[in-house]
This record gives C-alpha cells, structure tokens and sequence, in this order.
C-alpha cells in the first residue's frame, strides 16, 4: 500500500500527474510480461496495473477483450500472474504494481491465499472491477491486513452518495473512469471529466484521484494531469504491444511511456541493467538493482534504501507545467475544495451503516439475495441506474394501474395460455411404467402464445417499465432467438427503437428468427467472440447499455444478471405458474402433485415454480441441458455440473474451470446453451425445494418426437428437454397423480436445426428420418 502512496506523493512533489498503466498479464505472451513491466517504469510510469485475464469481461472493450483472449489461450493462470510480479521484482522492477480483474477468478483461486500469494509476490493491491462497494468493504479489509491496498472505482453516473462511500474506501488511490462504457482508446476525451473530479476532490479527503478510459495521447495525459493527481492509459499500451514488432513489444512499451511522460528511469530499463529483453538471469540478484528494495513485496522501491540505486530525476522540466489545460490555469495544482476524513474516523461498517441512516433511508426495496446467491456485482457504471430500475420496477408493482396496464395486452399475447391434459403422451408413460404408476400428464401452452414463447410475457412487462422510466431504446441479448423475437415484437407494437445483440454462432443455427427480428423493424448485431453464443450476447449487450443509460433499457431474456432482473424477470414469468394453479384447481380441483420446465437461464421455469414454491405437495423439477453428457465437458447443466461463483452480475451456479474461467457450452438447443443459471434456482437446489436433472441432446430429441406424434405438437427444442425429464418422472409417480410441463415454446425455429442434426442424433434412439 505504501509503494503506492509513495509513487504519487513523488509525481506530487516533482508537480506532476503520477503515470499508471496497465496491461493484461500473459499478453502477447507469458514470458514477456515481466519485460513490459519493466519497460513501462522505465519509460516513466509511476503505478503498473498488470490485468488477471478472464473470460467475459463485461467492462473491457475489444482491445481488451482481445488480449484476455489472447492471455487465456496461452495458458495464463493466477498463479502465471503472481509469477510474473514475481520475476519482474526479481529483476528490479519498484514500481507499485496492482492486480486488476473480474471477481470469479479471484473466487476461485480462494481471498485469503490470494492475499498471501499476492504480498509475497511482490503485489501492492487489487482493482475489482466487479466487485460492488458492499463486498468491497469485506475484502478491502482483508487487504489492509495483509497491507495490500484495495482502489475502488469511481464512474460519471457514479452518485454522491456511493461517492462519499467509495471515498471512504479507498486507502491509496481512487480509480475515476473518464466516461460511461468500456475501456478503450479513444480519440477524445470526456467533456464533463472536470465536473466529475471536482466532485471527486469534495470527498477524496486528499486521497489522489487516477482517471482512466479514452487516455492515449502526450495531450491527454497532459489535459488530465492538470485536474487529476494520476492518468491511467491501458488500451494503447496494448495497441503498441500488438503493433511492435515480434519480441520488441517491451521497448515500444518504453517508448511509447516516455513519449507520454518525457522521463525516464534509466535505474530499471532493461537495457541498461544488463539485460535483454525477454531474458531473466535466473537467479535475479546479478543485475545492478538490489532485490532488497523490494524485500517486502511492498513496491517501495522509491523510498530510498542503502542497497538500492537512489531513483533518478531525469526531466529538466516538469511537463505538466506545459501547457495549462483549459478547464484548470493552475498548471498542474490541484486543489480539494473539502475534505472528509478517512483516517482515523469511524469503521467501514459504521460508516457504511451512517449513510443508511443519516441521509434518506435506502432500504432495499426488494430483497436481493436468494440465499447466498443474487446480488450485484457490475462495473460501478451501473450501480445507480440498477438503483432506478429497482425503484421503477418497485413502484410499478405496487400501482395497480400498471397491472392493469399489462393485463390490457393479454389479448394481444392469447393470455392466459392454454392447459390441458395430454391424452396420448400419458397412455404412452403407462405403457412403460410399473402397475399403478404413470401420472396424467398436462401441458401448459406457452407455446400458444404470441411469438411463439413464454418470453413474450418479460419482454412486454420489461417494456412497460421501461416506458414508465422514459426510456426509448431497448436492447437484448437473445440465444434461441425467441427473446429477441419477443423484444422486437413489443419494440414494433411500442414504436421503440430495438437492437438485439446474438451470438454469431445463434445467429447460424436460428437463422429464421433473425430475420423474423429484422422483419420486425429491428437491428440484429452478431457477437463474433467467445463462444459465439448466448454468454457473448450478454457480455456485449451489457457493455452497449452502460455506453447509453439515459435513453436505453436493457431488457435480459431470463431470470439472470445483477439484481433487481432476476426478480423481475421472475414477476412477469410467473403469469405461468399462477395460471396453471387456477386451471389446474378447475380441471382436477387440486393442486398438481409436480410441475416439470426445462432451464436455460431459468425464466420459464421460475415463472412455473415461484407460485407453488411455498406448496410442499408439489414437486419442482427442472431440466437441464446435458448436452453429450455430463461425463463429459459439452453440456450446458450449470445446476447438475457447475459450482457457484460470480458471471454477469450475479452470484450463482455457474459452469468454470479450476481458474475460475467461465468454460464453453454445449446444447443442440441455442436456448439453454448458457454457463449460468437464475440465482433463484441455485437458492431452491441448495435448500432442495426444486431438484433439476440433465437431459442428453438425444434425451430432447425423443422428447421433440413423444410430443410431435403423440401430441400433434411441436416443441422446442428447449422445450423438449422438459418433455423427456416429465416422462421420466411421470413414470415414477402413481396413476392419481398430475404432472403439468411447461411447454416452453413451439419449435419452428428448430425444424431446420432437427434436419441438420437427424443424421447423427437419430441412429442413437432409432428415429430413422431423413429431410
Ligand atoms: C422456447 C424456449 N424455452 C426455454 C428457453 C430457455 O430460457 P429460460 O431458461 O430462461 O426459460 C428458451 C430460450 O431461448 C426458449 O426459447
């Protein structure tokens, strides 16, 4: 932590910005990482941001995302990121260097070893990106103790309540990101930065305040530097490292830091040590920079030390002083009109507890957590508009002119859907099951409705509300493409404008939907990263709305993301399960003894289990996509073969590796073919009130034919999923008992896909059919 408060206090003494860069660890590759770093504090740069890969990072943008990419596939771990702090102190580097990354990696690894592993590597402290100030506290704590330092971040639509909090945080820097959206180069920088700092300074309490996003330029750094105590540049290092030539990317990283601060620190530049890039001298100690300055870990290398060089000042002049910005004549000065004691004042906890108590109260207004699972772990971007979607949605729910708003577009949905019994799939279960079982199977048609699906119900309550909050714009991601049909749908019926972000891989298998998007006015926008799938679809619509909070709502297709979605999505879904209670009590006046979906993100089947949630009579059961089985690595099972951790916002089961990494999926159906879950449904699999079980691609597919030519109808095949886990149930429970499945969706969209997939799925369980 000292290593840090020393680097600025020294740019603050020479009366200049200090200079922090980043760049992702094991990008180009592992071994030149160390080499970079060195080249970057040679080249001038005070702090050293050295980014933890990981696989979806929602704030990062492509240049980024690239490199993370880059970094996992050659083999980047945590353990290769400590390494690489490790062999850079090793060879002298002093700089302060700091952690930056997405929670679930962290997780995985476990806090404490981090923190132990980190300290002795040589790390001064960690930069979350996901990691919502209420966590923070906990962690940052941790931190102190191990001396590391913990630097929350700060955004434009940042409130001036969280400010004051995040303020409160921070024990070395505080990190201001320059604009809403993702990291990036830019050309310009954000007209409202002096504003957003001078907001800063009111409660930083003299901490130093960073500003990163859209930094590339010698201009740049020099307009920032004259209102912040620190500049932050990360995409352009990587730029210049993709544009150097092969194994010349750590001196092009000097370079390009001197052009940016017109110093150097020759004490550390691995050309004047003895070294060559790309080179260790294996045991570290040979070299003319002491380890002992680092012998702590602690970066403090710029405190003078017996053994160590005295750091040099090269520059003759202070290139702050060069020319005054604009928005601030005092050349470099920077002046905190206020400060809020951080020092010796009250806990974290108090402190977070007096800002729910001496301002306004902030109860939560819809709890947040389903057991451990839920919360809200997003770039700090979107904390305060989450905050207004949960107000919004909040008051909505309480206006009954809203419901009946709503209720006023059940014709043009055909609710309530169908329910009735399935005759022919229940003769069939008979057939096969023990003397006196087989359970009377009814079908909730969902299917019936308009678009097709049961995500006609979300997307039409989300554009209500989005509505109510002004809102024009509406973006989705979509997987089956259903959801975005659905969202365009009630764009065309609203007149707002609609984007649907869709894996490019979906955009292959659900052709048909995509133009039915198109054909509804909408834009479609092909996610060509990752996996191409669903995941990749979250991951750019979540970037794409932070860049346009004011105008746009995001309106998420299933039960999952950051809190207040997961409730939402839950409270318009479950139109399903609280019609089926009522048809069920007027067919067989009784409750049905279970209640079958299939799980993607969970929507359908949250909507179907929340209303007999508190009946213990009736079973919940969920299934899952096991894909070619879940002895094997392609399926797409979070509840039956995943852990929990943190993807998209929410803490839930998700598919990872032992990194933490989020691993690829597979189903033949694109809608279930996702690595998270509904944290709802990761809170009933731990307190067992729903159980959830796989079915194998070739499961659906002799569920898509049970309903296709017993039924006369055609499923989903997400759909199909549930078809085949009710059969299997229905053939366990007795004759009196009732089964209802939620039939999902209607399988058009599949009909194509089944074709492809016939020639190879169908051997499997004797379906000898042929396009
Ligand atoms: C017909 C159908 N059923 C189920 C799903 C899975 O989504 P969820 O688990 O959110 O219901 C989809 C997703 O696209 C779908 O189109």
């Amino acid at each position: 932590m000292d290593g840090i408060k020393q680097a600025f206090a020294r740019a603050k003494r020479e009366n200049r910005a200090a200079l922090v860069t980043y760049t992702t660890a094991g990008y180009p590759t592992i071994e030149q990482t160390a080499d970079v770093l060195l080249g970057m504090e040679a080249g001038g740069s005070d702090v050293i941001e050295l980014g933890t890969p990981f696989t979806d990072p929602i704030a990062d943008g492509p240049t980024i995302q690239k490199a993370n990419t880059i970094a996992l596939n050659n083999g980047t771990t945590t353990t290769s990121c400590l390494n690489i702090v490790r062999d850079a102190r090793k060879r002298g580097l002093r700089a302060p260097v700091l952690l930056m990354g997405y929670y679930n990696p962290l997780l995985a690894y476990g806090e404490e070893k981090m923190l132990q592993d980190a300290k002795a590597a040589g790390v001064n402290g960690f930069i979350m990106v996901d990691l919502p100030p209420e966590e923070a506290v906990r962690f940052r704590g941790h931190c102190t103790a191990y001396g590391l330092s913990y630097v929350p971040l700060i955004a434009p639509a940042t409130s001036e309540k969280r400010m004051k909090l995040l303020c409160s945080i921070a024990d070395s820097f505080i990190y201001v990101v320059s604009r809403m959206g993702v990291t990036g180069a830019s050309g310009a920088l954000s007209s409202g930065l002096p504003q957003l700092l001078e907001r800063v300074h009111k409660f930083s309490g003299g901490i130093p305040a960073a500003v990163g996003f859209g930094v590339s330029t010698r201009e740049h750094f020099v307009e920032v530097g004259a209102i912040a105590e620190g500049v932050v540049i990360g995409s352009q290092i990587i730029n210049t490292l993709r544009e150097a030539p092969s194994g010349q990317g750590a001196k092009a990283v000097e370079e390009y830091c001197h052009t940016i601060t017109q110093r150097r620190n020759p004490a550390v530049s691995p050309a004047t040590n003895g070294h060559t890039n790309g080179h260790t001298n294996g045991n570290g100690t040979s070299h003319g920079i002491s380890t002992d300055a680092n012998r702590n870990g602690d970066g403090s290398g710029w405190i003078s030390n017996e053994h160590a060089e005295a750091p040099k000042e090269i520059s003759t002049e202070d290139p702050t002083k060069q020319p005054a910005s604009k928005s601030n004549p005092n050349n470099g000065t920077v002046h905190v009109d206020a400060v809020v004691s951080g020092g010796d004042g009250p806990g974290l906890a108090d402190q977070l507890d007096a800002l729910n108590t001496q301002d306004e109260k902030d109860p939560e207004l819809i709890p947040s957590r389903f057991g451990e699972f839920g919360g809200q772990y997003v770039p700090e971007s979107l904390m305060d508009c989450l905050g207004q979607l949960e107000k919004g949605f909040d008051d909505a729910c309480k206006d009954p002119k809203f419901w009946e708003e709503y209720r006023s577009f059940y014709p043009y949905m055909s609710r309530p859907s169908s329910l009735h019994r399935a005759d022919r799939l229940t003769e069939h279960v008979r057939k096969d099951a023990a003397k006196g079982k087989g359970a009377n199977i009814y079908l909730k048609r969902e299917d019936l409705n308009h678009t097709g699906s049961h995500k006609i119900n979300n997307a039409l309550g989300q554009a209500l509300i989005a509505r109510r909050l002004g809102k024009t714009e509406i973006i989705a991601e979509t997987g089956a493409g259903q959801h975005g049909v659905a969202t365009a749908t009630v764009c065309a019926r609203f007149g707002m404008k609609c984007t649907i972000y869709m894996g490019a891989e979906d955009v292959r298998r659900q052709a048909l939907n995509v133009f039915r998007i198109k054909l509804l006015g909408a834009t479609v926008v092909a996610v060509d990263a990752g996996t191409k799938t669903l995941r990749d679809a979250v991951n750019e619509a979540m970037r794409k709305w932070v860049e346009k909070l004011d105008t746009t709502h995001y309106i998420i297709g299933s039960a999952i993301g950051p809190h207040p979605f997961p409730t939402i999505v839950r409270t318009f879904q479950s139109v399903i399960g609280n019609e089926t209670k009522t048809q069920m009590q007027e067919l067989t006046g009784r409750l049905p003894d279970a209640v079958v979906a299939c799980v993607g993100g969970g929507s359908n089947a949250v909507g179907m289990f929340y209303p007999f949630s508190a009946d213990p009579s009736v079973k919940l059961l969920g299934v899952e996509a096991g894909g070619d089985g879940l002895d094997t690595d392609r399926h797409s099972a979070t509840l039956s073969g995943g852990k929990p951790g943190v993807l998209h916002g929410v803490r839930t089961y998700i598919l990872q590796n032992a990194e933490g990494q989020i691993t690829d999926t597979h189903s033949v159906s694109a809608g279930l073919d996702y690595p998270g879950v509904g944290p709802e449904l990761s809170g009933w699999k731990d307190s067992s009130r729903a159980k959830f079980i796989a079915a194998t691609d070739a499961e659906a597919f002799i569920g898509f034919r049970l309903l296709s030519e017993l039924e006369g109808i055609i499923p989903a095949l997400e759909t199909s999923h549930a078809i085949f886990g009710a059969v299997e149930l229905a053939k366990t429970m007795g004759v009196d008992e009732t089964l209802v499945i939620n039939l999902s969706g209607r399988g058009d969209k599949d009909v194509q896909s089944v074709a492809e997939e016939l020639p190879t799925i169908g051997p499997k369980i004797g379906w000898d059919l042929r396009f």
